[in-house]
């Protein structure tokens, strides 16, 4: 079996992510298109996008690994991690590992990604957590875009794939 490592993520204009310890804007396409990519495969988050999630609780249906440098913690349904070496060789003969943020945990994976796929809410917000931007790092391709539609709040959307190309 060969693994292969995707991010996924949400970002606004800016490429923040986050705020407050929370995503930036409600968009339930974008959650959708997120259970689909990693249904079944393993998710790989730092601890504060863990506590971010409802109820603390892991993901269902997929593999949940989560990077603290805690050597106490030990939620039930989680396995930890503590370092990126540690993720890789414990993910190894897993086929789809994805990278499910937040900012620490992208920037630590992006060189391990193949490709990131990304919502983009065409707004920007206050935000104290950002992706990197995609269009300007080298060695990063934008391969694909389609449309998304408008949010219930009235944010336009799109998504986009980009590829690792060195
Ligand atoms: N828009 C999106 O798609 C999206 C997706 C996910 C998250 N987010 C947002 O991103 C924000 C959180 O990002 P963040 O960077 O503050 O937190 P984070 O990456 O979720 O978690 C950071 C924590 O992970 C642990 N960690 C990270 N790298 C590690 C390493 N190499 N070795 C060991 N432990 C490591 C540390 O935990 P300890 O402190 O326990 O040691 C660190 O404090 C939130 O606002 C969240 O809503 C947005």
């Amino acid at each position: 079996m060969t693994r292969h490592i995707n991010a996924i993520v949400a970002v606004c204009d800016d490429w923040g992510i986050g705020q407050g310890g929370g995503l930036l804007v409600r968009n339930k396409a974008d959650m959708r298109t997120f259970v689909e990519h990693t249904m079944g495969g393993t998710v790989v988050m730092g601890r504060r996008t863990l506590e971010s999630l409802p109820g603390e609780r892991p993901l269902k249906g997929r593999r949940n690994v989560v990077l603290t440098r805690d050597e106490d913690f030990s939620p039930e349904g989680i396995e930890v991690c503590h370092g990126v070496r540690e993720v890789l060789e414990l993910t190894a003969a897993d086929d789809a590992v994805w990278i499910i943020g937040g900012e620490s945990v992208y920037r630590s994976f992006l060189p391990h990604c193949e490709h990131v796929y990304v919502t983009r809410n065409q707004c920007t917000l206050p935000a104290d957590a950002f992706f990197p931007d995609l269009d300007r790092l080298p060695g990063w391709q934008l391969v694909s875009t389609s449309d998304g539609g408008t949010t219930e709040d009235g944010t336009p959307y799109s998504f986009a794939t980009y590829e690792h190309v060195v």
